[in-house]
């Protein structure tokens, strides 16, 4: 009789799979945006030239409040969700895992709710 193995319980739904595609499409958008980040604020503006007044200035182009739109939105969440992830593996009680990662989805909703709002609501 040829030997098998034992089925592998099918999961209840697709969410860490597209958790899975998730971090690696948002690893490809954030190493563009951090890069060009980077490379801007460092080496163009230069640190010691960053002040209100520069940002000001940059905020008043729609496609400057969309780029740091982007990047608050796919870094906190491709950060979250690595996190959860880590959370998962780490924390066994069921309880604390409930109570750590209600902390990190409310901390991530917030700070995304209101970069997105001051980015949008700007004005000099
Ligand atoms: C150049 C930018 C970045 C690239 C290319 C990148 C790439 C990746 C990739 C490919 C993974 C998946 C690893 C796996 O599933 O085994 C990952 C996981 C993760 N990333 Fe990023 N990432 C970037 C920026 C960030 C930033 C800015 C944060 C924090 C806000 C962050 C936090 C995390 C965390 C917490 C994990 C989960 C780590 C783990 O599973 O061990 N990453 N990253």
């Amino acid at each position: 009789m040829q030997a098998t193995s034992p089925a592998r319980p099918r999961p209840a739904s697709n969410f860490e799979l597209y958790s899975w595609f998730f971090m690696r499409i948002s690893a490809i958008v954030l190493f563009v945006l951090a890069v060009f980040h980077l490379v801007y604020m460092h080496l163009v503006i230069g640190l010691d030239a960053i002040t209100f007044e520069v940002i000001a200035e940059r905020w008043q182009s729609a496609g400057w409040r969309l780029f740091d739109l982007f990047l608050l939105v796919f870094g906190w969440i491709h950060g979250a969700n690595g996190m959860r992830v880590v959370l998962d593996d780490y924390i066994h009680p069921q309880g604390w895992k409930v109570f750590v990662k209600s902390i990190l989805y409310v901390v991530t909703f917030v700070l995304i709710v209101l970069g997105a709002y001051i980015i949008f609501t700007f004005r000099m």
